[in-house]
Order: C-alpha cells, then structure tokens, then sequence
C-alpha cells in the first residue's frame, strides 16, 4: 500500500491509474479505523479497481470547545487494516498540506445554505457540516473518484454529501454503507475509546432504543412521533446518558416529520457523561 503524504504524489498515483483505465474509489476517514471503517474500504474494494482512503482529522469540521486536540490517532495501525483489507493508497496529509493558509483556516468553503446541515447535529453543531462539505470537496478534487463510500453511520453526513454532489455536479457516485456495530449492539465508532467501562455499559441504552424503535415501525406503526417518545424512554432510564436529540426526520431532506411517509430517518445523538454518540435507522414505506 502506498502511503501519500502530499496532494502531488496523490495526483500523480491516481493519474497513472486513471490512464490504464482503472476505476477507483475513495474512503474518506479521520482515521482510529474500526471494523465500520473496514466494511467501506470492503465495499470499496469490491466496486472499484483502485482504493484511496484518506486519514485526517479535519479541523475544519471541529467546533470551538469539541474533541479536535483529543480525538484519537494511531496511523501505524490505520495502515495495518487498510492493507489488510486491500487498500492500494492512504493519503496522510499535514494540516497544512490540506488548509495552505496554516492553523487548519480558510477562507473558502463548500457549504449548503438550506436547512439540511442546521437539523439534527447541526442545531448544536453549526459549523460541523460546513468543514464536512468543505474537506470532502478537496479530496474530491484532489483524488477525482469514479466512487466515494460513506457509512449510514453518519446518516445526516450521508445525505449532505449526495446533495452537495448532485448541487456541484461533481458527476462522482456516492454509496451508502449500512452501520456496523459492536456484538452487544453498540454502534462502532472512533471516540467509544472515551468511554469508561460504566460508560460503555450506559451506551447500550442508544441501541436498544434503535432497535425498539425499529421494531414499532416494522410491526405497523406509522405515528413517528410515538415511536420517538419510545425511543426517548428507553434513554431516560439510564442515569449515565443526556439526550441532545432524538427526531424522526425526511431521509433526504432532513426536515422534521411527524408520520413515516417514504423514507424516514429516526436519528439521535446522546451524551454519556462527556462522550457524545449518535445512532439512527431508516424506515422506508
Ligand atoms: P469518520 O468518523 O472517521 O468516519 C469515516 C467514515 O466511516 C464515515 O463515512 C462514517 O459514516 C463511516 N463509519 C464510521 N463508523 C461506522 C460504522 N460503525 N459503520 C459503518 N460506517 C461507519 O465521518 C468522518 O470520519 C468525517 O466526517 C469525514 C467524512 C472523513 C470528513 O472529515
């Protein structure tokens, strides 16, 4: 696997590949890599001819006051599962190498300017999706993917990326990647390494209310609102967790609906002591 550490050794692999007529597909990630990781790259490798992945925790998606500092690194064992699951190319910039203007700042951004990004994580996160958009643009531009993966992990991030593909016609396909989780059920993710073992036990009361909620709307019931309040329920009896958000929202639109009518998103994001996780399904009619 090669490692990448610049935009011009990036650009110069996959123009290589591109002239012998392979197709490639991107991974981006800010790296920690889990097994939810490795189910993209999977996908990647199944769909494409040639896979980059990206490794970078982007500054430019992180708030004043959140995880950037903290959040964890181990590019040694990144490397270890990329090429394990057959990646042919990490590409591991600098900040700088990334953000030219230094400190991880710019003054040019992608951003949608509808509702979609100040719904659900971005009523407490109001600049997260913008340095999304922003970042995945660049690595769009930089590596000019046939394909890019992303997880329903991020089901928000997800549908924001199709949008800002479809509103920039950047002509690449996006495919979605169901969520992987831990065999209790805990959905698998970078920062459960800040959860304590108490903490990691109180996480559970996110996916047991997923899979309730799942169930009400698979035997029948079409009023999401009680299917929320259920949901909600279930995370209020654990004394460890502080619900941020649970809504039932459009699949593609992100706007708030109170009934399940084509695809419906029911998504949350809870804090466990300091440790703020999110989870969702999608029910479709
Ligand atoms: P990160 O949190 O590292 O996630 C990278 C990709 O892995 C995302 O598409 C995410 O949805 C997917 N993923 C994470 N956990 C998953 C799980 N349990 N099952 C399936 N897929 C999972 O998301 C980001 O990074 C960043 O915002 C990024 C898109 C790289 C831009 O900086």
């Amino acid at each position: 696997m090669i490692i990448a550490k610049t935009v011009d050794e990036v650009r110069k692999y996959v123009n290589a590949w591109r002239k012998e007529g392979f197709t490639i597909g991107l991974v981006p990630t800010m790296g920690y890599l889990h097994e939810g990781h490795a189910s993209l790259v999977d996908k990647a490798v199944s769909m494409c001819d040639k896979v980059v992945a990206s490794d970078f925790v982007n500054p430019t998606q992180f708030g004043p006051g959140e995880d950037l500092e903290s959040y964890p690194r181990d590019f040694e064992h990144d490397c270890q599962l990329l090429e394990q699951h057959g990646c042919s190319l990490v590409f591991y910039p600098s900040v700088d190498e990334m953000y030219p203007d230094g400190n991880g700042k710019t003054d040019t951004y992608i951003e949608i300017l509808d509702d979609m990004p100040k719904q659900l994580c971005g009523k407490t996160r109001p600049i997260h999706f913008r340095g999304v958009c922003t970042v995945v643009g660049k690595l769009f531009n930089i590596v000019m993917p046939d394909k890019a993966f992303f997880g329903q992990k991020d089901a928000q991030q997800l549908a924001i990326i199709k949008r800002m593909v479809r509103d920039l016609s950047y002509g690449i396909e996006i495919v979605g990647c169901p969520i992987v989780r831990e065999e209790d059920g805990l959905a698998k993710s970078s920062r459960n390494t800040y959860l304590n073992p108490e903490e990691r036990q109180a996480a559970l009361c996110l996916s047991k209310a997923i899979f309730a909620g799942e169930k009400m709307a698979k035997d029948g019931e079409k009023d999401a609102d009680k299917i929320v309040a259920a949901m909600k329920e279930i995370i209020e009896k654990e004394p460890l967790a502080k619900i941020d958000y649970v809504s039932a929202v459009n699949g593609i639109t992100m706007a708030t609906v109170s009934k399940i009518e084509g695809e419906t998103l029911f998504a949350m994001a809870v804090y466990i002591g300091k440790t703020r996780l999110i989870d969702n399904f999608i029910y479709s009619v």
